[in-house]
């Protein structure tokens, strides 16, 4: 809480363009969040994105990219704390603290880890293990009620959780436990081209993704190679039919259609009229964002005001925990 608002706080890695999962799992949800009882801070995590290597002016244009989609996704940077994660020295400097309030079994268990170490095998650092860590402090730096994310982090909120437990515990009570906040449809959207996996921007295969910037003709392509299945029945089945059933799930996402009315529509029709149905309403539903965001790209000097403006209305409010923390931990504060 601060003023009598309740806090809102999330995160993304501009480790490449935002897909349409990272669209209905969680950014389409950023600005629906913002409210006179809510105060909101959203966070470009580009400490985050290093965990895996990253090329520096790749990383500073999806930076500059991604602050300018979240703005096009309706995110106001008047109402809400638009900022770089780097610009606020305050996230490292708590991290640290948390890591020594964090064990080595607890990180151990995190799937991401274990996805990530086995994609990066020749790249397993420290920082991949110590992510959640880093997480945590992005969250407890603003003391954050709310933390609106995909299906994906889940894990990752439990464990700030009960790092912030824990803290409490041990030094007085400092940080606000937080709460996740997950969306009933699209909160894990499986890759096009392998529904057992989640779709992911930083997939190697480009088929696998739609990309919030896709052109249309590209966004069409990707869903007519989409994977489906043989038995040829428009049927909602993840568990037998995880291919359709991701269509679907995107379709009822970006259509606002129930999932019956969504079987309903393309009954008795062939997976080439749900992947083409899927197509088009990812395009028309895109369309808004991408006009705007084309515009913003055309107006550099304006994201690095919101930057700067972001990071020091950001900077405020983690500098106060930070005093706290220190002071609770025996430094100078
Ligand atoms: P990231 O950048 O991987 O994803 C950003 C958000 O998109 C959600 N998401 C998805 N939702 C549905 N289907 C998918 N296929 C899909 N892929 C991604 C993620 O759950 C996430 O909400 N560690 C975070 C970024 C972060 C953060 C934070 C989040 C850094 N600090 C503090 C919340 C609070 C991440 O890598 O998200």
């Amino acid at each position: 809480m601060e003023n009598g608002k309740k806090i809102v706080l999330s995160g993304i890695q501009p480790s490449g363009i935002p897909t349409i999962g990272n669209y209905v799992g969680a950014l389409r949800n950023w600005p629906l969040l913002q409210g006179e009882d809510r105060l909101c801070y959203y966070c470009v995590a580009n400490l985050h994105a290093i965990t895996v290597k990253q090329d520096p002016d790749v990383l500073r244009q999806n930076t500059l990219s991604l602050v300018a989609l979240l703005l096009a996704c309706g995110v106001d940077p008047k109402r809400s704390v638009v900022f770089v994660q780097s610009d606020v020295k305050e996230h490292c400097e708590l991290s640290w603290v948390l890591n020594c309030s964090t064990y080595m079994g607890e990180l151990g268990r995190m799937t991401q880890f274990k996805d990530k170490s086995s994609k990066h095998a020749d790249n397993i650092n420290a920082g991949l293990f110590t992510y959640p860590v880093l997480m945590a402090a992005d969250i407890l730096l603003y003391q954050s009620d709310i933390v609106p994310v995909g299906e994906d982090q889940r894990q990752h909120i439990e464990i700030c959780r009960d790092i912030a437990i824990r803290f409490n515990k041990n030094h007085g009570d400092i940080f606000t436990i937080p709460e996740g906040y997950t969306p009933k449809v699209g909160a894990r959207v499986m890759s096009l081209q392998n529904p057992a996996q989640k779709m992911s921007k930083s997939d190697p295969n480009p088929n696998g993704f739609a990309s919030i910037i896709d052109t249309p003709e590209a966004i069409q392509k990707k869903f007519r190679k989409a994977v489906t299945d043989c038995d040829g029945v428009v049927r909602y089945d993840p568990e037998n039919k995880p291919g359709v059933s991701n269509l679907l799930a995107i379709y009822t996402s970006f259509t606002g259609m129930s999932m019956a009315e969504a079987e309903a529509r393309f009954a008795g029709e062939n997976y080439g009229a749900l992947k083409n149905g899927t197509a088009e309403a990812v395009i028309e539903g895109l369309k808004p964002i991408q006009a705007e965001y084309s515009r913003l790209m055309g107006s550099v000097d304006y994201l690095h005001e919101v930057m700067e403006d972001g990071a020091r209305r950001a900077s405020e409010a983690a500098a106060r925990t930070v005093k706290r923390v220190y002071a609770a931990m025996g430094f100078n504060a």
